[in-house]
């Protein structure tokens, strides 16, 4: 676990301490060592350049959060309780599809760092590793990610439901959000936009990332590992690949996320929540817990940022469900705007990437510090010896949405 610059003894901790002092320095290393195509695919938006994830992040930056001083300042200890387990902070790592096309290996990278350091890893179900394999790695901090898969009564959707629920997975999260499909430009541009077809440019600009080339060796192809089962024997990447994006899509009805509920009987939690009244409407279907997002601003760029949602949600829902949030988190600062303003935990998907573009393997792990040092720092400025205290403090927050 990561301690407030200065009191962690490990020099390699120092030393990347001092080349990436915030996650925005691993961004900028992230887009210069990364092949082009990795890096467009994890930092691009939908819509026009990228309006919706800057929003998000203007979002973010305009909650003030007001000091109260006189007191003795503490590095707080900021472990909270989530659904009954013990997590090392208010952070985790949100799903994600094909992060290996980022960094090959992705998945397990994340998942390690997670365990480690003690907070949530959600194992997307487009991920290039299975919930088998992340479930070993991972055993006390994976949850898992689901998106539609409605073929034959969603049979595939339900055999996934059983396979996670026979490991030590213990939160099923189901992705409401992306009813249809969008256009993400940057993607497309650089030839993500259908099959993985290597043309002559992605080629080059792999040639220009040895490191990248090495990860490639050793943890080969990004697949969608889940999905190769039920894509028919002998099936090859792009097979799957096709299968994934025949089969996989349009929202979750009220009536499907009840029937998923039935079948899990651990934590059920829905995201993608961005109005209190589908808040009401999965409370009311018996969810332990819900993401506000707006999938990190890569479905179109008009919706609203969840950290302008989230209070009117949390109100909403008071404490019927466990309410967390993510688009945007790049700091601690930010867990703590989240957590001040209601949410249980905040979660971040893009940092996560920057970290492994930026530093291959031992990125997550420093992206992780990075959060928690942060999230210490901003507590222990706010004179809050606890999360908690920080829900005190008085807040700023213009952009926040009445519905
Ligand atoms: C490359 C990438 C792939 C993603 N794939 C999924 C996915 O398969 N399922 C899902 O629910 N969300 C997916 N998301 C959205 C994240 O779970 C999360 O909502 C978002 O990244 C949070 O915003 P942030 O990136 O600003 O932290 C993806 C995000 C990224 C960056």
């Amino acid at each position: 676990m990561g301690a407030v610059p200065g009191t962690n003894s490990n020099p390699r901790h120092a030393e990347l301490h001092r080349h990436y002092p915030t996650i925005d320095y691993l961004r900028r290393a992230a887009r210069r060592r990364l092949p082009h195509f990795a890096f467009e695919y994890g930092d691009g938006g939908s819509g026009k350049d990228d309006a919706g994830i800057k929003r998000n992040w203007a979002a973010l930056d305009a909650v003030e959060l007001v000091p109260r001083y006189g007191v003795m300042p503490s590095l707080p200890p900021c472990d909270i309780e989530l659904f009954g387990r013990r997590y090392a902070a208010p952070i985790g790592v949100a799903p994600m599809g094909a992060p290996a096309i980022v960094w090959p290996g992705a998945d397990m990278h994340l998942a390690r760092a997670a365990q480690r350091a003690r907070i949530p890893y959600t194992l997307g179900m487009a991920g290039s590793a299975t919930i088998e394999q992340i479930a070993a790695i991972a055993p006390d901090v994976c949850w898992f990610q689901l998106y539609r898969v409605a073929r034959n009564d969603h049979a595939v959707g339900f055999d996934l439901v059983r396979r996670a629920a026979a490991t030590d997975c213990h939160a099923l999260v189901l992705t409401l959000d992306v009813p249809v499909r969008t256009t993400r430009a940057r993607e497309v541009a650089v030839g993500l936009g259908e099959r993985l077809r290597p043309n002559l440019k992605m080629t080059m600009q792999i040639a220009r990332s040895p490191a990248w080339i090495m990860a490639l060796r050793k943890y080969g192809i990004p697949r969608f590992a889940n999905l190769r089962s039920y894509a028919g024997a002998g099936a090859s990447i792009n097979d799957v690949i096709d299968f994934g994006r025949r089969e996989m899509g349009g929202a979750f009805t009220w009536e499907e996320v009840a029937k998923y509920r039935d079948r899990w009987q651990k934590t059920f939690i829905v995201k993608g929540i961005l109005h209190p009244q589908d808040a009401e409407k999965a409370v009311s279907l018996g969810v332990d817990g819900l993401f506000v997002s707006n999938h990190g601003g890569r479905q179109i760029e008009a919706l609203p940022a969840p950290i302008d949602a989230l209070p009117a949600i949390v109100r909403q829902v008071g404490n019927r469900a466990t309410v967390m949030m993510d688009s945007g988190v790049r700091s601690g600062t930010d867990v703590v705007r989240a957590y001040a303003l209601g949410a249980a935990a905040a979660f971040a998907g893009k940092a996560f990437l920057w970290g492994l573009g930026a530093l291959g393997e031992e990125g997550p792990s420093h992206v992780i510090d990075l959060l928690i040092e942060e999230t210490q720092s901003a507590l222990g400025q706010l004179g809050a010896h606890t999360p908690d205290e920080a829900r005190s403090v008085v807040i700023r927050h213009h952009g926040a949405l009445r519905f």
